[in-house]
Formats: structure tokens, sequence, C-alpha cells
């Protein structure tokens, strides 16, 4: 085992903000920066390093920023570009770094670059995006949206079909050609300069279409992504960028990364002797499938066996070589408690989860609201929903005959509205989000028992428990950089695991079940002699190496 190289972006924990729903500082109830500004010492407070920003940037808002109007500005709703240069101080101030979502897979159909590669072919902004013949009254092949829907949209009066991934209004870019690699790099370095300490980079992983654009394997959802994932000229665009730009400054980055496995990820972020990372590390979907497959939306029950498979896996395949992004919440997902834990159980397994991720080795990623136990919403009509993919998803399961009913079920689950809804600051009034009548987007109801003041004043509370978690990940470099071992895989409740690192031993134990199960340690440990660091019922030894974990227990033993 190569020894493992020491990196700031492995020890920081970074605190995910996606600011429409963060703090609303103006009362016109949309969240925005001057929000953010007041809320920099709660952030701080959590013992996070780092904020990562999902797009603040000028937008339609089709896609909520993932659709970028242009790339150099903030969107008026969230303030100014000096808003955003006092929130960057701020943090710096705080000692918090900060990271930007660059997102040039696509632009918004508002991008000044979209409206003149309308003008028609002479124009030098149309080869910016990917613009086709139809095949006869078809487009030019038969790939579909990971929105889903069609992939091509046929403007008429050019008689072309152009290309889009996600949204209609999101026109993929032409990564192919070297004018839209070199604005990439000018992004980059316009954000670089002003002081941003790296990015996480969008479904990157899609930028290289492969030649020729041959057909998909017919599939219902993202057909053709055998030939956009992990495209031909992908590594050579990441190491043009590294080279070019990002090696230049010192800078992080993650790039989101669809269907990707860890051999896969290795070819882009193996940092073994004479290898060349071009990304730091990659935030993979494969552990986000425990309870679904393909889409959020074909729900499955939750299954820990595929999840710890899953989890050990890239443990065990990245050590030593690559590092890893580990998360469990973002923009993206509902709420994990109502996933992977209980709501019954919120505050146990709020705890228990955050304990199972955070302590394996990784930079850990915590999403706004994740962090005081929020649950996901269910809305139950589909008039509430503002998601452009649950409104499409919804779209094409009806087409495929599934009744309203069942969809709905389906979308109150699974559509990522439920991470969306407003930060719950307090009992008062929208939740403190807002001053304004009507908070931009629906608040949790629970949020009279759920919301950080309360939390703030409970030292029992899934907050203060992040706070210790963070602390012991700071304070201790075998849960950064120890090895992974797990235990008893077997099982469909327990997750068991050790960490060693420099003649340090650590065990991690962690209950899924809502009732009572019976534990023994593995082989090899004697429980007596460790040390009882954390833990969501409390902090006592008994001694004992066989005793009773209470309904999502989780124990962290450390041995010196
Ligand atoms: C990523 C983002 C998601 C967005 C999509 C298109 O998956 O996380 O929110 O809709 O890319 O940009
Ligand atoms: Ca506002």
């Amino acid at each position: 085992m190569s020894e493992i190289k020491k990196a700031w972006y492995k020890e920081m924990s970074v605190y995910q903000i996606w600011t429409r729903s963060f703090c609303d500082g103006n009362g016109d109830g949309i969240g925005d920066l001057k929000g953010v500004l007041s809320k920099l010492d709660y952030i701080k407070s959590l013992g996070v390093d780092a904020i990562w920003f999902s797009p603040i940037y000028a937008s339609p808002q089709k896609d909520y920023g993932y659709d970028i109007s242009d790339y150099r500005d903030i969107a008026p709703e969230y303030g100014t570009l000096e808003d955003f240069k006092a929130v960057l101080d701020g943090a710096h101030e705080r000692g918090l770094k900060v990271i930007m979502d660059l997102v040039v897979n696509h632009t918004s159909d508002q991008h000044k670059w979209f409206k003149e590669s309308l003008k028609g072919a002479d124009n030098p902004y149309h080869d910016y995006y990917i613009w086709r013949k139809g095949k006869g009254k078809n487009p030019p092949n038969n790939w579909k949206s990971t929105f889903p829907g069609p992939a091509w949209e046929y403007n008429e009066e050019l008689d072309e079909y152009y290309l889009h991934l996600f949204a209609v209004e999101q026109p993929d870019l032409n990564m192919d050609n070297p004018a839209v690699r070199n604005e990439v790099k000018d992004i980059m370095r316009f954000w670089l300069d002003m002081g941003v300490d790296g990015f996480r980079e969008d479904v990157i992983t899609y930028i290289s279409k492969r030649e020729g654009l041959p057909n998909g394997f017919p599939l219902p959802v993202a057909c053709g992504m055998e030939h956009f994932t992990c495209g031909p000229h992908l590594h050579e665009y990441l190491s043009e960028f590294n080279d070019e730009v990002l090696s230049q400054y010192d800078c992080m980055t993650v790039g989101e990364a669809p269907m990707m496995t860890p051999d896969t990820a290795l070819k882009f972020i193996d940092e073994s002797e004479g290898k060349k990372p071009v990304l730091n590390m990659m935030f993979n979907f494969q552990h986000m499938e425990a309870d679904c497959m393909i889409t959020n939306f074909i729900v499955t029950k939750f299954n820990l066996k595929k999840l710890k498979k899953v989890m050990t896996t890239w443990q065990t395949k990245l050590y030593g070589k690559g590092w890893n992004a580990l998360y469990l919440e973002n923009h993206d997902q509902p709420r994990i408690i109502s996933r992977f834990g209980s709501e019954k159980f919120r505050v146990e397994s709020g705890k228990m989860l955050a304990t199972m991720y955070i302590c394996q080795s990784g930079t850990p990623f915590i999403y706004q609201g994740q962090e005081i136990g929020m649950t996901s919403i269910r809305l139950p009509n589909l008039s509430m929903y503002k998601d452009v993919a649950t409104h499409n998803t919804y779209d094409i399961f009806k087409k495929f005959g599934f009744p309203h009913e069942n969809i709905m079920k389906r979308a109150m689950y699974a559509s990522r509205d439920n991470g969306r809804t407003p930060v719950q600051w307090s009992d008062k009034k929208n939740a403190g989000f807002t001053t304004a009548d009507e908070p931009w987007f629906y608040i949790n109801p629970n949020y009279t028992e759920v919301n950080v003041e309360q939390a703030e004043n409970d030292p029992n509370s899934i907050l203060n428990y992040y706070r210790k978690l963070l602390k012991f990940r700071k304070e201790n470099e075998i849960v950064i950089y120890g090895d992974f071992k797990e235990h008893f895989h077997d099982s469909d409740k327990l997750y068991v695991y050790e960490r060693n690192y420099e003649g340090k031993r650590m065990l991690v134990v962690c209950s899924f079940s809502d009732t009572i199960e019976r534990f023994t340690a593995p082989k090899g440990f004697d429980l007596a002699k460790g040390k009882v660091v954390l833990g969501n019922y409390d902090e006592l030894n008994s001694g004992f190496d066989s005793f009773n974990l209470r309904p999502y227990e989780t124990k962290v033993f450390l041995f010196d």
C-alpha cells in the first residue's frame, strides 16, 4: 500500500448551500446572499471548512440555476457581485473556503451564445452548441434526456435540431470546439482570480460526446448514455483545464459523475506514483441507489446490503490511490432520514447516518438542513412541485401507463423538491426563513419542532451531534487517513467497519434496525480496552464484547 498523501481538501468538510432556500435577507420570500452573510457564523460553528454554492449566477431558473445565462454575474434575486464578494471575504475571514458550481455541460437557452447560435450556421457561436440535421422526419439519433423526454429540440427556421441532455432550456455545449474550452478556462480564471477555492463540476462526465453521435441502447431515460458518459475526449479536456488553469491555483475540484464505478473513477482521480489526476474527487451515485434503480422514481425498498456493498467497494478500491467525496444529501436528493433512516426515530437515525458516512475515508459534504435532521415534505399534488425533472418524469411514467396515484406516490418519496424546502431556522412565522408573507416554496410543517433554534438549545440535538462528529474528525487523523475494513457484511441490520492508522484503531458500529439488535465485537477486538468517543444514546462503555443495540444506535470505539 502506497503511503497516503495528505492535502487540505482531504481534511476539510463542506457545507452545501442551495441559496434560494437557505435564508432570505431582504424579505422578498427568496433566499439570497445577504441571508448567507448573516449566517456565516452559524456555518462556521458547525465545524466545517468550506461552503459549496449551488449555482447563484444569472439564470432564468428553469432548473434553479443549473441553466446559466451569464457565468460572470449573480442572479439579481440573490444579489450582486458585490454581495458575493462580501460573502467570499466574510467566509475567508472565518477560515472558510468557497467552492463554486461550474456548469459547463450546457448553458441556458437565454445565454447570449445560444441566442447568437440561433442566427444560423455562419454565426461563430453556432458551433458552440450541438446542432444537427434530422434523419428524414426524425431527430439525428435516438438519445433521450436525463430529465426524461427527447434529447433533441427542432428549430424550424434553421431546420436543425439541438442537443439537450437535460431540460429543453439547457442546450448542451459543444466541448469539441476549442473556442468553447477557452471560454470554460476563462470562466474558471474569472472566479479563481476573485478568490474562490475550487469548483464542483456539474455533470462533468457528460461533456465529451462520441463522434458521429451514434444511436444508443434503447432506454426510456438517458438513452445514449454509453456515448456521452466518460466520452472519448473527457480525460483530455479535463487535463487541459487542469494544466492551463487549475494547476496554477491552490484550488480543489469535485466532479459530479453519474453512473460512475470506482474503476472508472480511478481513470480520473488516481494520484498514485506516476499518475496524474485530472479531478481531486468525484460524486458517485451508486450508494444513492440503495432504495431505487436508475432513476429515483423507480423506488425499491431500502436495502442496507446494497448500500454497504457499494460504500465498502468505493472505500477499499480507492484507498491509497484516489480520494472519496462522501455525501448522503444534496439538492437533487430527498432527505436521507426519510429514505435510509426513520422519521419515527428521527434524532437517532439522523445521528447514526451522519456517523456512518462521516467516519469513512473521504471529504464529507453536508447539505443545508441535513445538520438539523430535516425530513422530506412529500407534497401531495403535482401542481405543488416546482422541479422540472419531477414534471418530466411524471409525464414519462404517465406515457408508460402508470396511474396518477402511483406516480404521485413516487414523487412524494423521490422528488428533488423534498430536499429544496426552506431551511427551518425557528418555530416563528415561515420558520424564520423569511419575513415575507409567502416564502417562494412550501415549508415543511414540522418546522415547529425541527428547527435550528430548538437544536441550538438542546445539547442532544442532531445539530450538536454534527458539531461533535466534525470536531472528532478534525482532531483524529485516523478518521481522515485511516484504511477501511468492513465486518459482518452479510448483516442486513448492521453496518460495522474498522479504520486503522499509525497504530490506532477505530470501530464504527451502526444499526439500521428499528428494534433491539444483538451486537458482538468482531474477532480481535477487546472492547473493554477501547474508549467510546461517539454515540447517539450515551457514550458508556459497558466493557462487554457483546451487548444490545437500541433502534438506530451508533457507537464509535477508539483504541490507542
Ligand atoms: C446536476 C445538478 C442538477 C441539475 C443537472 C443539470 O445533476 O446537480 O441539479 O439539474 O445537473 O445541470
Ligand atoms: Ca430575498
